[in-house]
């Protein structure tokens, strides 16, 4: 983790951001709109160029004005003056290319010259893909081949020139896919150039993570099976589709949304303290983690998908009904699971965790449930129901922190009632809480890759996941089924209730 990607690298070798995949919905939404912010926060190197690659024919001038509708809409740094964007589109050039062969690099090759030419010299260059998976190691081929991409030895030339990737998700399709990926991409990049993306962990409240148990004498203590009666991780959606039905019914949640960003929320809250904040002791803690996860039994697995309900005002069909959908289809649009973490500090302490599409509210969020107090004192008090302390890791919305915890009740007698200490980012830091994607793109730009995965996290993530996709696969069994606009079905309320607990459905608002 850096400690100041903050800061502008004034006087740092101008830096070239090359985004392949460029009239696609995440550059549209989020990579040129993290990119504008960052400039006009004066984050970017003093002299930066942007190069948009994709398929379609367009002008430098028509990418521009897609780009600044693009940041209108999406830009955390609002409202967007046109002066500051006049500026920055004139450091944004657009290129077309398909991307299947050398000759196709030909124009990117030229704009890179033309850049050099006009910087006076080389940029160091962030290659960004954004494009689909199966397009990730034939692309990094065809630019390592034609010499756009180069290793960190074949730079050594160019005093403080670097070449880096960041690949999208998602990283493989299961072990072997990922491993097949892995290793083409590793036969032309370094494994330092590479930046496997994970947007969670570019998230301020999921780097919270750290800091809150690391930075506080508080938490450490109880941070173990002896204090932990159970661990619960939600990230819930209210969202559908949104277009991606194709993909998503070759995905579901297991792969969309369990392997990458719930499996690394949960190596943050059960890591053993990294010896160094660098990005490669993090990871090995993080890997640690992963590698003592214990395959969940079938019985504790509920895999379900939306019928049709209602998310707010608005009436939403069943998944089976969404456009692209087959309607025998059987992906889960919503998993929960048991899972343990079979090491020292985890022995025995399950940890509940489901993420899904279409429910009651979007909800990202660790809740740690304490051990209850020995029932000798208050609970033997009439009106006195003490309920277990929680600290809840919210990360997405009302982000922060809470802590569930009894109080007197003041009055007459012994009464006492639930209260909570609360911790919210809005009220105490006052500011808009970045995007992701900018201190993601920020921290790649430094060179740091501690919000990046490591080939072998990716591994041992896949390595959970896809025996438990093989499974389902293999069976007959039909989705369980619940209402859009609902927490979930009944199945998963009884595969926490077995042990006498239950879902927290809190947000905190
Ligand atoms: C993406 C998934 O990785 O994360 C999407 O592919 C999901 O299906 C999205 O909607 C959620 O991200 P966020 O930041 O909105 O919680």
């Amino acid at each position: 983790m850096s400690d100041a990607p903050g800061q502008r690298a004034d006087g740092s070798p101008p830096v070239a951001l090359i985004l392949f995949g460029a009239t696609g919905d995440l550059t549209r939404r989020k990579l040129i709109p993290a990119i504008y912010s960052l400039y006009v926060q004066g984050l970017l190197p003093d002299r930066f160029r942007v190069v948009a690659v994709a398929r379609s024919e367009r002008s430098d001038e028509a990418y521009r004005k897609e780009a600044f509708d693009a940041v209108k809409s999406h830009a955390t740094a609002v409202p967007v003056s046109v002066a500051a964007w006049d500026t920055f589109a004139s450091n944004l050039r657009y290129v077309q290319s398909s991307l299947t062969s050398a000759e196709d690099l030909d124009g990117l090759s030229r704009c890179l010259a033309d850049i050099r030419a006009d910087l006076g010299t080389a940029p160091s260059c962030l290659f960004y893909f954004a494009t689909p998976p199966g397009s990730f190691a034939p692309l990094a081929e065809l630019l390592a081949a034609s010499g756009i991409v180069r290793r960190p030895e074949q730079l050594a030339a160019e005093a403080g020139v670097w070449h880096r990737v960041i690949i999208e998700k998602p990283f493989g399709r299961d072990l072997s896919s990922a491993r097949e990926l892995n290793a083409r991409l590793r036969a032309v990049l370094d494994e330092s150039q590479i930046y496997r993306i994970d947007h969670y962990l570019g998230k301020e409240t999921v780097q919270n993570i750290l800091v809150l148990r690391f930075a506080n004498r508080l938490f450490e203590l109880l941070w173990n099976h002896l204090y932990v009666d159970h661990v619960q991780i939600t990230v819930a959606e209210t969202l559908g589709l949104e277009g991606r039905g194709r993909y998503f019914d070759h995905s579901g949640i297991l792969r969309d949304m369990i392997q990458n960003h719930l499996l690394q929320i949960l190596t943050l809250v059960a890591m053993e303290p990294p010896a160094s904040l660098d990005a490669d002791s993090i990871r090995d803690e993080k890997v640690k983690v992963l590698r003592s996860i214990r395959l969940p039994m079938p019985h504790e697995i509920v895999r379900a998908q939306y019928g049709a309900g209602r998310i707010g005002a608005d009436d939403v069909p069943a998944y089976a009904d969404e456009d692209g959908i087959a309607p025998e289809s059987r992906t889960d649009t919503y998993t929960a699971m048991r899972l343990y973490v079979d090491n020292w500090r985890w022995a025995g302490v399950p940890f509940y965790v489901r993420a899904g599409k279409r429910l009651a509210r979007r909800l990202t969020q660790v809740v740690i449930e304490l051990r209850p107090v020995p029932d000798i004192l208050f609970s033997r008090l009439a009106h006195c129901e003490l309920a277990p302390n929680r600290i809840t890791l919210r990360i997405q919305p009302n982000e922060g922190v809470e802590i569930t915890m009894g109080a007197k009740e003041p009055g007459a007698g012994i009464h006492v009632a639930p209260v909570r200490l609360r911790f919210t980012y809005e009220s105490e830091f006052g500011k808009a809480i970045p995007d992701a994607y900018e201190r993601l793109l920020l921290n790649a730009i430094a060179g740091d890759a501690s919000l990046f995965a490591r080939d072998d996290e990716v591994d041992a993530a896949w390595a959970i996941v896809t025996p438990l996709i093989e499974l389902w696969d293999a069976s007959e069994q039909k989705p369980a089924t619940y209402a859009a606009g609902s927490w979930g079905p009944p199945e998963a309320d009884a595969l926490i209730a077995a042990s006498d607990r239950r879902w927290c459905n809190d947000t905190g608002s």
